[in-house]
């Protein structure tokens, strides 16, 4: 899919030196964005992997830290990011009986708060300057369909499904889409480090799949594209799930 970003728009995006965001910088990079990533590597490790975009550590569970990251941007483009992409995610598999708090608490401090202070803190620049913009979610299918064995991955992105909806209503009027992209089993990142525990997981994950395929980083970043390119002007509050038909069926109790 060809994308052009008019303009040259700054597009930060948490989570940047992981698969998915990776791609997703790639392709905006490619399409005419200034690409920003935010990722919990240190600056001289990150800047190695972020392909000569801009980089700067940051810790998605920490507002100040955000902060800090929105305000290099700010210094190093001359402008703030228009574009946010609030992509950092962990996965700890467990039950509700038996995960950890601890793996509770990270899930949930990453994956939904950590994405809603990221876009929280891009959105607040944008109403100070007077800019109008577009905030994308990296959610899941998971918070679509309930898993038995990753209860606190589920819950964190069904409640990022919410965060996009309430955030869409109360930035509409200012100019701020938001939107959410959900996919299913990407062949990369998070689900891939499960595949490569459990050899043959992904060929059971794929045979589950309604379509048959797993996903690739670079169909979640067109999404993703599609989701903040500004022609879509009437686009907010949406989710796009990109699951190949997973969650049109029930997860089964013990995964693929
Ligand atoms: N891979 C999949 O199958 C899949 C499916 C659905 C949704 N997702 C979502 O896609 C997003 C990207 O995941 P991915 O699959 O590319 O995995 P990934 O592990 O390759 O990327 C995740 C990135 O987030 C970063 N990160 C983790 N904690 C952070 C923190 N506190 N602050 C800043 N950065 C932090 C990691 O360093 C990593 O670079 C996640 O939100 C994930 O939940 C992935």
């Amino acid at each position: 899919m060809e994308f052009s970003f008019p303009d040259q728009p700054v597009a930060a995006i948490s989570g940047g030196l992981g698969d998915i965001g990776l791609a997703t910088a790639r392709l905006l990079q490619q399409a005419g964005c200034r690409v920003a990533i935010g990722d919990a590597q240190s600056a001289d490790e990150g800047r190695m992997s972020a392909e000569g975009n801009h980089y700067h550590t940051v810790d998605v569970r920490d507002e100040r830290s955000i902060e800090l990251w929105f305000d290099a941007i700010r210094t190093h483009f001359g402008r703030s990011a228009t574009i946010i992409v609030a992509n950092a995610g962990v996965v700890r598999p467990g039950t509700g009986l038996e995960t950890p708090c601890a793996d509770w608490n990270e899930t949930l401090a990453v994956n939904l708060t950590g994405a809603w202070l990221t876009a929280r803190v891009g959105a607040k620049r944008l109403i100070s300057e007077g800019s109008t913009g577009s905030i994308v979610f990296t959610g899941s299918w998971a918070g679509h369909a309930p898993h038995v064995n990753l209860v606190a991955y589920c819950t964190a992105k069904a409640g990022l499904r919410m965060v996009t909806q309430c955030l869409a209503a109360e930035l509409a009027d200012k100019g701020i889409l938001v939107n959410e992209v959900a996919p299913g089993y990407v062949d990369a990142g998070l689900s891939a480090e499960m595949f490569r525990r459990d050899p043959g997981l992904a060929e059971r994950a794929r045979r589950s799949v309604p379509v048959g395929k797993l996903i690739g980083a670079v169909e979640v970043a067109e999404a993703i594209a599609y989701l903040c390119h500004p022609r879509h002007q009437n686009l907010t509050g949406a989710t796009l799930v990109l699951d190949g038909g997973l969650s049109l069926l029930r997860a089964p109790k013990t995964g693929p």
